[in-house]
């Protein structure tokens, strides 16, 4: 009952869409400069809640773009806020600004558009956040694939976007630039964690300064990461530290490592306990072998997932790598979760030796580790620019004098995920608590490769960090 008649104002509202025009002549937001014409209203359905917003699109970020198709940022705001009305608790003054990233695969992102997913039979996280009262602002980013989109392009982008918020707080209609998060999945989660991790970072200044991003601060107040493909330089070490002696991957159809894969795998799981022990993470530790408490730890965030799905009353039963006793879950055995999961990369999982990753083809088509350099079976083989390399990685940031980092984190990891080791957002995670962040890490039960699908669950915790 309630649908139809939501269905019935819907039709109505999407008749009604239209563009201000003059109505919205003297509106608070006029002096944004944005191409004319494109400021439109809009009510979409979002589970059975009606969300009407207005639109701001395609208003350069930058005034010295290189790819001016995608330095540009789309602003949704939910229309309560224009009637001096509150939502969630939050006014116009006070909503949190919820800044999606479009990025995947390393390639160029689009601005998000609020409307249904359709693969996740829900509202996607531009219109949720709509519907939960916050302001949205969605830049588009450079990638890969574009003549100016290498590294360290996507985090410039994403920077020069926040500054662009900065600067413009007050002819904003409504968002408090001090409540800015990231969100973003896979290399898009990379992006939201290296913008959370590198808040006023000085290195970036000179990439800054070249597109004519702002001169205003870049700090954010909260991240959410998804399976962040990150840590580039040392992710290879805990992919083999899972996966070594799986020797079928899965990249398309399946096929068999050769033996300079192989010897990778072997060498560089033998490397992951020092670079583990190296970064000093309190409790957490491996011997030569690779077991130790982090290996406990990361079992122990698979046993905490299938307990979580346990007790919403999912099967988690018929694994050989999982113990049950008694509807607790008691045990997680990483050698056999490698079997059960199956490798999707070869050896290195991301330097790779004949250099044509995604990763190598953000570096410039180039190495990016000393082992691959130094096994590289491509026929040039270059090592990228180490200063980049670094500003890729938001390890290097976190607890660094002059940086301001965000202060609160919800990383998730989904346990069918193979895209990285579930040891690449732990660490993070780990590196971020010991720093005194607040960050809440997780795996999560059936879950792939994937973000946004528990936005109910996310805006749970957003709401309870920015109220
Ligand atoms: C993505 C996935 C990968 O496996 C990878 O290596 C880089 C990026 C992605 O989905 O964004």
């Amino acid at each position: 009952m309630r649908l139809n008649f939501s269905l019935a104002l819907l039709l109505v509202a999407v008749l009604c869409s239209c563009s201000f025009g003059a109505d919205f002549a003297n509106g608070p937001a006029d002096s944004i400069t944005m191409p004319p014409g494109n400021r439109v209203s809009q009510t979409l359905l979002a589970g059975d809640k009606l969300v009407t917003f207005r639109s701001w699109l395609d208003i350069p970020y930058v005034s010295k773009p290189v790819e001016p198709e995608y330095q540009r940022l789309n602003i949704y705001i939910p229309e309560e806020y224009f009637n001096g009305q509150s939502i969630n608790g939050f006014t116009a003054k006070t909503a949190p600004i919820f800044m999606p990233n479009g990025v995947g695969g390393y390639m160029p992102g689009k601005q998000f558009i609020p409307a249904n997913d359709t693969r996740h039979g829900t509202p996607n996280a531009a219109l949720y956040a709509l519907s939960r009262g916050y302001v949205v602002v969605a830049p588009a980013i450079r990638g890969r694939t574009l003549a100016n989109g290498k590294a360290p392009a996507l985090i410039v982008d994403y920077k020069a976007a926040v500054r662009w918020v900065r600067h413009n707080k007050d002819r904003l209609p409504a968002g408090d630039p001090e409540k800015i998060i990231s969100d973003g999945l896979s290399a898009g989660g990379a992006l939201s964690s290296l913008l959370g991790a590198t808040g006023n970072a000085k290195e970036y200044e000179p990439y800054l300064k070249e597109i004519g991003a702002e001169d205003e601060r870049d700090d954010i107040f909260a991240s959410a990461v998804y399976c962040p493909i990150t840590n580039l330089e040392n992710a290879d070490m805990p992919y083999e530290w899972i996966f070594n002696g799986v020797n079928t991957y899965h990249m398309g159809s399946a096929r068999e490592m050769d033996d300079n894969m192989k010897a990778a795998s072997d060498a560089l799981k033998a490397a992951f306990p020092a670079y583990l022990n190296g970064l000093k993470l309190e409790g957490y530790t491996l011997d030569e072998n690779g077991n130790g408490s982090f290996r406990e730890y990361i079992e122990g965030l698979y046993v905490a997932a299938a307990q979580k799905a346990l007790d919403a009353g999912e099967n988690v039963l018929g694994l050989d790598w999982l113990t049950v006793e008694g509807g607790k879950v008691t045990g997680a055995d990483l050698g056999k979760y490698a079997v059960w999961a199956t490798r999707m990369k070869a050896a290195p999982a991301f330097d790779s030796l004949n250099m044509a990753s995604f990763e190598n083809n953000e570096f410039a088509d180039k190495h990016f580790t000393e082992y691959s350099f130094k096994h590289s079976t491509a026929e040039s083989p270059a090592m990228a620019d180490a200063e980049k390399i670094y500003i890729m990685n938001p390890m290097n940031f976190i607890g660094r004098e002059g940086v301001d980092t965000a202060r609160h984190w919800r990383i998730r990891h989904g346990v069918k995920d193979r895209d990285t080791s579930m040891a690449v957002p732990a660490i993070l995670a780990l590196k971020l608590k010991q720093a005194g962040y607040d960050a809440d890490v997780a795996a999560v039960w059936g879950v792939p490769h994937d973000g946004n699908y528990d936005l109910p669950e996310l805006f749970d915790w957003l709401d309870s960090i920015c109220k």
